[in-house]
């Protein structure tokens, strides 16, 4: 079945899902669970931002898929009581096309681009005059009659969203006054987003049932969401009246979803570096040949949430394997080890 290998990439697959999507996401911050630090940073700036009627500094969000930066950029703007106007760095593809955008603006509103890491060159540095002066310098006609025209722009704020910090380049991340790094949430955190995501699907869920929903969720609420349908329909089907710890257990059994929310990619990277490199150091290349992935899937979706749970650690000569993840494996991690 397809849709198994996405059941945990964190990103979006399909149309169903980004309408689904929609419908659960929280509209203010106090409904928007987890990222206190975030929360409590974008209170503050919101509120002065307000006292002072001036436009929002400009907001960079980064972290891995799922984890709800289009989400908080669109609370942002409904706190501020602006429009948000939504595009990604691949649809802008000239610099008219963000002129047009830009153009479309008044005075505050919000210009999200997602996937902002993506922007073309050429776009990407008309818009560092934008960001710190609103203003942008175009040509007009073509030939002997071109002519470069000053564009002022209304005050307004730009929120870019990455899942690759590291691929913006220096100038344009020196120009968001606000910078963010959106974490793995806890799984408490997840537990009270699988209760209100229950609660808006209409579905009785017990504590143990999200709790068990939570620790296989990979620290993302998308990925919550997700099980929480899939798990939804087991139990229907199995004439539950709510979702219990049991039938998330069996559910994600089947759909091989482990106990640390591993799916066999997780697995395979790991039992790879084991059996075939001694447990590391192997470079990212070298992984993604072997076990048949892109190395750019494996840097985005899933190398961050093993290094988050200690089960990988990077090392200027590679990845390697941890004890925690040996133990996880069901493995004997080699004695000596020349670290
Ligand atoms: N803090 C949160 N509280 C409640 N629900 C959340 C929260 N964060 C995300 N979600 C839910 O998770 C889903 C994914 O969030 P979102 O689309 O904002 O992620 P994203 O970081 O933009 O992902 P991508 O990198 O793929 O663009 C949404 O359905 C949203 O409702
Ligand atoms: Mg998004």
């Amino acid at each position: 079945m397809d849709d198994d290998q996405h059941l945990l990439s964190g990103e979006t697959t399909d149309q169903q899902e980004s309408v689904i999507e929609t419908s659960l996401r929280p509209q203010r911050l106090n409904d928007y669970i987890g990222q206190t630090k975030i929360k409590h940073e974008l209170t503050v700036y919101i509120q002065a931002a307000k006292a002072r009627d001036e436009s929002l500094d400009h907001v960079l969000l980064y972290g891995p898929p799922g984890l709800g930066k289009t989400t908080l950029a669109m609370v942002i703007a409904n706190e501020m009581q602006v429009n948000i106007r939504t595009t990604s760095g691949p649809a802008i593809e000239k610099p008219g096309d963000l002129v047009a955008l830009l153009n479309e603006l008044e005075p505050g509103d919000v210009l999200f681009i997602d996937e902002i890491h993506r922007l073309p060159k050429i776009v990407e540095e008309m818009l560092y005059s934008a960001m710190e002066d609103f203003f942008v310098d175009i040509v007009v006609g073509q030939g002997p009659t071109a002519h470069p025209v000053h564009f002022p722009l209304p005050p307004f704020t730009l929120i870019g969203a990455t899942t690759r910090a590291g691929l913006l380049s220096a100038p344009l991340r020196d120009r968001f006054g606000i910078v963010e790094h959106m974490d793995y949430y806890q799984v408490d955190e997840l537990e009270q987003i699988v209760f209100r995501t229950a609660s808006i699907f209409q579905t009785k869920i017990e504590t143990k049932g999200a709790h068990e929903l939570a620790l296989r969720s990979r620290g993302t609420p998308r990925i919550a969401n997700r099980l929480l349908k899939r798990v939804r329909d087991f139990a229907q089907v199995d004439g539950k009246e709510s979702v219990d710890q049991a039938v998330v257990v069996s559910a994600l059994n089947l759909l091989r979803v482990d106990n640390m929310g591993l799916d066999e990619t997780d697995i395979k990277l790991l039992t790879t570096m084991v059996n075939f490199y001694q447990g590391g150091p192997v470079g990212l290349n070298t992984l993604a040949a072997n076990i048949g992935e892109e190395a750019e899937t494996i840097a985005e979706m899933y190398e961050p949430y093993l290094l988050q749970i200690g089960y990988i650690n990077r090392t200027p000569r590679g990845r390697i394997v941890t004890p925690a993840a040996y133990q996880h494996l069901g493995i004997n991690p080699p004695q000596t080890k020349g670290e």
